[in-house]
């Protein structure tokens, strides 16, 4: 008998010490200390032993129950703890590895050229004001001296919404809107926002592009204070070097009306493929409010007088980051907008 406890013991301890994990601990205890466990079946055959054996191989086959569960509670922690050191380690985060970088926002080239101009002009005392998007005819064309039929419509391919509501072609039914909110007061304001044109789109033409209208109005305002403006702006804008002329141009608008060229800031005006050899580059259509538009505004062509200017920032932009087509700024490129940090 003792000689098959002894047995029972050493294999038992063996198998135990081999128990690798919760489960196969499990079956061990079944296999040795469950209800037909082989030490289970040890005990049970004492009481055909003789009586004088009995108590001697009770003590024993009892004295090995403690020991075995007293082993199997030890290594049942042991394989808990192990477990949970097991899971920690599959959890770990190594601190030493190099972060992600978040992506960090950046202004579009075209914002952050508008926020210049805005900022060039509030220094001048002209402060911002919005107007709509969506214009009626009247206001898109009528009341800038172009009533219906007016060939000089002909000047800007018009998205119309229905029969008289357009999506505005340029910035100066801004003009009259700005006029009828500041009237009879003097006005300085800059008109910035999106314009829309039913035009072949190229390098140099998109359909939807911004403008930034000016619009100057007063007592004694003339042409020389539209010549001195725009020259502060295009040096602040392009550098204190930069030279500036006005040519005669046409606009039903404004009379008279020019355009504004700066020397080419490429190549200083000596003439390169940007500026197509002329030396000169066009940054805005201007001139002096006619008296038709200051009527239509609210204000008397004999006592007050006028000058507006309208410009296109991604025009701007594409001289100051030497961006060759137009296109680039609306095709939500990431590798192109990346690059105005
Ligand atoms: C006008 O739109 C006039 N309203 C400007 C004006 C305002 C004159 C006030 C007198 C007084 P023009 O069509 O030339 O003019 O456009 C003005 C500027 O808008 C251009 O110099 C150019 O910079 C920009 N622009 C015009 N069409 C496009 C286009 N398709 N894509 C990008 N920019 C454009």
């Amino acid at each position: 008998m003792s000689q098959e406890l002894a047995n029972l013991e050493s294999e038992a301890l063996n198998e135990l010490a081999s128990c690798a994990d919760l489960d196969s601990l499990q079956s061990w205890y079944q296999k040795y200390l469950g209800r037909r466990g082989l030490l289970t079946q040890f005990m049970r055959r004492i009481g055909s032993l003789p009586p004088e054996e009995r108590p001697a191989a009770g003590q024993a086959g009892n004295r090995l129950r403690e020991l075995l569960e007293g082993e199997h509670a030890k290594r049942e922690k042991q394989l808990q703890e192990q477990a949970v050191s097991l899971g920690l380690q599959r959890e770990l985060v190594d601190v030493t590895l190099p972060g992600e970088r978040p992506l960090a926002g950046r202004l579009h080239p075209v914002t952050r050229t508008l926020r210049r101009i805005y900022q060039i002009f509030a220094q001048m005392g002209f402060q911002v004001f919005r107007s709509r998007e969506v214009e009626t005819d009247e206001y898109n064309f009528g009341l800038l001296n172009m009533p219906p039929h007016h060939p000089a419509r002909d000047m800007w391919d018009t998205f119309y919404i229905s029969d008289d509501v357009v999506l505005r072609t340029h910035t100066s039914p801004g003009q009259i809107h700005a006029m009828r909110a500041f009237c009879p007061e003097p006005i300085r304001v800059i008109l910035p926002g999106k314009c829309y044109r039913y035009e072949q789109v190229t390098a140099r033409a998109e359909f939807m592009f911004h403008q930034v209208e000016g619009l100057a109005v007063g007592r004694s305002i003339t042409l020389a204070d539209l010549k001195g403006t725009m020259a502060a702006f295009a040096r602040q804008m392009f550098g204190e070097q930069r030279r500036m002329r006005f040519r005669g141009s046409y606009f039903p608008f404004t009379e008279p009306s020019v355009e504004v060229d700066i020397d080419c800031i490429l190549c200083g005006g000596k003439g390169c493929r940007v500026c197509k050899y002329t030396g000169w580059l066009e940054i805005a259509g201007a001139g002096m409010v006619h008296p038709v538009v200051l009527r239509n505004g609210g204000y008397d062509p004999e006592e007050f007088s006028g000058f507006a200017f309208g410009m296109g920032p991604e025009r701007i932009a594409m001289l100051l980051y030497g961006i060759d087509d137009i296109r680039h700024f609306f095709a939500n490129d990431l590798r192109f907008l990346e690059q105005f940090s």
